[in-house]
Formats: C-alpha cells, sequence, structure tokens
C-alpha cells in the first residue's frame, strides 16, 4: 500500500450564496501524477486555493502526510506552515518578479529554507554568506533541471511565455516539495512547449520522486501524463478514474460537450 499524501474528504468552498466547491473527496498517493480537470468555473482553482491555505474550507477536512508520514489536519493553517509540509503549487497566472532575474526568482521560492534571518541578514556574518552561496548554487542546479539555466541572469520578462511557466514550476520547486500543485501549467503553450513540458513533469516525478497534482485544459496532455483523473463540474466531483475511464465516462462526456 502506498502512502497517501493528500487526503481531501467531504470538502466544500462557500463564497456568499456559491458553493463552488461541494462536498469534494480526493486523495493523492505518493508518487503518483493526478490531474485535476473540469470546465471554467468548476472550482478547480478553489481546491488549490484551500489546500495551500488561501482559503479556509468551509466545510470537511484536508490532511497532508508530511515528510516524516504524520498526518497533519491543514485546515486553516497559513500558507507558509502548509508549505514547510512540502507542499507547493503554480498559479494560473504567472506571478514572477518581472523585473528581477530568473535566477532570483528561484531564490525567492528558496527563501523559507534559510536560517540567517534578520541578524545574518545585516550583519552578514560568515555563516550567513556561506549560506548565501549555497542559495546560488543550489537555485543553478533547479534552473537546469528545469532547461533555465542560460537565462539565469535574465530578467524573468525577457523569457519567452513557456520558460516563464517552466520558471514558476522552478520556484515552487525551490521549496523541495514532497508534493506539487500545477495550475494550468500549459496555458499559452506552444505544442512544442507543451511536448516539452510533458517530458519535465515526467522527470520531475521519476528522477525526484515529487508527486503532482495538476489543473489542465489540454486533454492530450492531461491523458498523457497522468495516471489519474478527478473531473469536477459546478463544484461536485463528477467522476474519478484512469485516463481511459474518464475518457468513456458519459457525465465527462456530457458537461464537455455542454460548455
Ligand atoms: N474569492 C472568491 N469569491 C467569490 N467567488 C469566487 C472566489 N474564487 C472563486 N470564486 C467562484 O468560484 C467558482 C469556481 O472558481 P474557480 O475555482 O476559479 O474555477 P476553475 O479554476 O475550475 O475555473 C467560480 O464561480 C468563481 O467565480
Ligand atoms: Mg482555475
Amino acid at each position: 500500500m502506498s502512502r497517501i499524501i493528500l487526503e481531501i474528504k467531504d470538502f466544500s468552498m462557500v463564497f456568499g450564496g456559491l458553493r463552488a466547491v461541494d462536498h469534494v473527496n480526493i486523495h493523492i498517493n505518493d508518487g503518483e501524477i493526478v490531474a485535476l480537470i473540469g470546465p471554467n468555473g468548476a472550482g478547480k482553482t478553489t481546491l488549490f486555493n484551500c489546500v495551500t491555505g488561501v482559503y479556509k474550507p468551509s466545510e470537511g477536512d484536508i490532511a497532508v502526510s508530511n515528510p516524516e508520514s504524520k498526518v497533519i489536519r491543514t485546515n486553516g493553517m497559513k500558507p507558509n506552515n502548509i508549505t514547510e509540509l512540502g507542499l507547493a503549487r503554480t498559479f494560473q497566472n504567472i506571478r514572477l518578479f518581472s523585473s528581477m532575474t530568473a535566477l532570483e526568482n528561484v531564490m525567492i521560492g528558496r527563501h523559507p529554507k534559510l536560517q540567517a534571518g534578520i541578524f545574518g541578514a545585516i550583519f552578514r556574518d560568515k555563516s550567513t554568506r556561506t549560506e548565501e552561496k549555497q542559495v546560488v548554487e543550489d537555485s543553478l542546479v533547479i534552473l537546469k533541471k528545469l532547461g533555465l539555466k542560460q537565462y539565469a541572469n535574465e530578467p524573468a520578462s525577457s523569457l519567452s511565455y513557456g520558460a516563464q511557466r517552466r520558471l514558476e514550476i522552478a520556484r515552487a520547486m525551490a521549496t523541495e516539495p514532497q508534493l506539487l500543485l500545477l495550475d494550468e501549467p500549459a496555458a499559452g503553450m506552444n505544442p512544442q512547449e507543451t511536448k516539452e513540458l510533458d517530458d519535465t513533469i515526467t522527470r520531475i516525478r521519476d528522477k525526484e520522486g515529487i508527486t503532482i497534482l495538476l489543473i489542465e485544459h489540454d486533454m492530450s496532455l492531461v491523458m498523457s501524463l497522468s495516471e489519474r483523473i478527478y473531473v469536477l463540474d459546478y463544484g461536485k466531483l463528477i467522476a474519478e478514474g484512469s485516463p481511459d475511464e474518464v475518457k468513456a465516462n458519459p457525465a465527462v462526456i456530457k458537461a464537455y460537450l455542454g460548455e
């Protein structure tokens, strides 16, 4: 039996009169690549926001198994504390610091790992300088993994759209997550960039052992990448299963054709 890394039980999120997510159950096993799909407005990003502590769930439970396999209930926890449990995400809309370099964007992602704190930052003692050097080296390694090392010293805004999306993933990986949540990572990418993203995500899982939960609209990417798929429609889970099972599910076909 593989370890469950994220468990979402009977979870709902209500905004005023709108039930954006409605009694949803989802679990992610360690090492899986799982997709969360569904028409626009289905509640996918809201689910990510609740898992990462942006919003507190209205109902239900979200639990994360930390790197020591201890199950921690995360409802109401702050985003930075959830990051410490090994969760990292990217956003549907790119949120890079556009005038900072690619390297600096990844270094910022590394920040929660730093020991030096404010005292070290002001006085720049020897251990702080050693730590800073290490951060640069580690961040360059992460850039290399995402095929971005040659852009290390370029401002983020000068990168192609596909490269900026990969840089978002690099920044998320800087926290050394056990679970990476990707919100529409292929949005706006051309077919070549999407193909490279497919390989990159597979490699992150295979080589780094990072579990992946992704929201994605590109169905060929979803079908090629994911081992299991959950389908949301109007906040409700309408299907789950293997890519073949989901493709053949009449409720899924109806939700997509009815869009
Ligand atoms: N902060 C919010 N306040 C009010 N309504 C919201 C908020 N965030 C999302 N919603 C609504 O919740 C529903 C689900 O949105 P979202 O999770 O972004 O969908 P998806 O990512 O599947 O396209 C939508 O109707 C959206 O307008
Ligand atoms: Mg969304």
